[in-house]
């Protein structure tokens, strides 16, 4: 089940408004051209902010996320006509008509939204059976080691935004649990336009290097590279990895 962060349509509609800053996606961009992608794949597209970005270098790109609010808000954006939306998960690529992408992405993390190792391994396999033969998988994931949940407080978290149409927003992080590689956290939102308070409720998987590197490898993947994200170096890793051929 999808976080209400992402499904409920009131917050999908605040989530680019409340964290306008998408400098973590040069990064990828510069991936994409570093590895001349034409045709791109972004699971968990979420709103919608890369696709679009992609598309608008001329790229033919497919956007994935199970959040029918949050692919609503991706629609309206500017550019969105030229991207093939998709409401479901990555399970939902192979019956893709011919997809053979060059590259497929996972920005903002979510590589650690799938708890469990099935949906991971699940996940992991539907990529790569819509990549051409050596295609990529790009993505990343927050380093264990970094212990960020530590900085999940209303003090580290909090911000607001005025949003129009819509009011002024405030929204802030708790941390619920830690059950190392679990951890759980909660979002509350509150609109002043009638002090109605919503709250989402989250829990993340980490996973360090060598699992990844072991879960890349069982699903045929080669790992090629793991850089540091540039805007936020030392916190996260972003794995590059090839479609080995079996
Ligand atoms: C933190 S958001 C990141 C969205 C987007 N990639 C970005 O950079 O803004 C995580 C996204 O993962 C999506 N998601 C949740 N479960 C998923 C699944 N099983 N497969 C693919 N995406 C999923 C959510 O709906 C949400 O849009």
């Amino acid at each position: 089940m999808v976080d209400a962060l992402f499904a409920e349509p009131r917050l999908a509609a605040v989530y680019d408004a409340l964290d306008p800053d998408r400098s973590d996606l040069d990064a990828y961009l510069a991936i994409a051209e570093e590895l001349g992608a034409t045709r791109v794949v972004d699971v968990g597209c979420g709103t919608g902010t890369f696709a679009c970005l992609l598309a608008a270098r001329d790229k033919s790109v497919v956007g994935v996320d199970p959040a029918a609010a949050s692919l609503k808000v991706a629609r309206r954006k500017p550019g969105a006509d030229a991207v093939h939306w998709v409401r479901g998960d990555a399970t939902a690529l192979p019956a893709l008509p011919a997809l053979r992408a060059d590259l497929a992405t996972m920005t903002g993390n979510v590589a650690q939204v799938f708890v469990d190792d099935r949906g991971w391994d699940e996940t992991l396999a539907a990529v790569r059976a819509s990549l051409r033969a050596g295609g990529w998988l790009v993505f990343e994931t927050r380093d264990p080691g970094s212990q960020a949940w530590r900085h999940w407080t209303h003090e580290h978290t909090y911000r607001h935004a005025e949003i129009p149409g819509i009011g002024r927003v405030e929204t802030w992080v708790e941390l619920t649990s830690v059950a190392f590689p679990l951890v759980s956290f909660q979002t509350t939102f509150v609109f002043a336009s009638d002090g109605a308070t919503l709250r989402s409720q989250s829990t993340l998987r980490f996973r360090d290097r060598n699992e990844i590197a072991g879960s890349l490898e069982r699903a045929g993947f080669r790992l090629e590279e793991v850089r540091d994200a540039p805007d936020r170096p030392g916190l996260e890793m972003v794995f590059l990895a090839v479609r080995a051929e079996r």
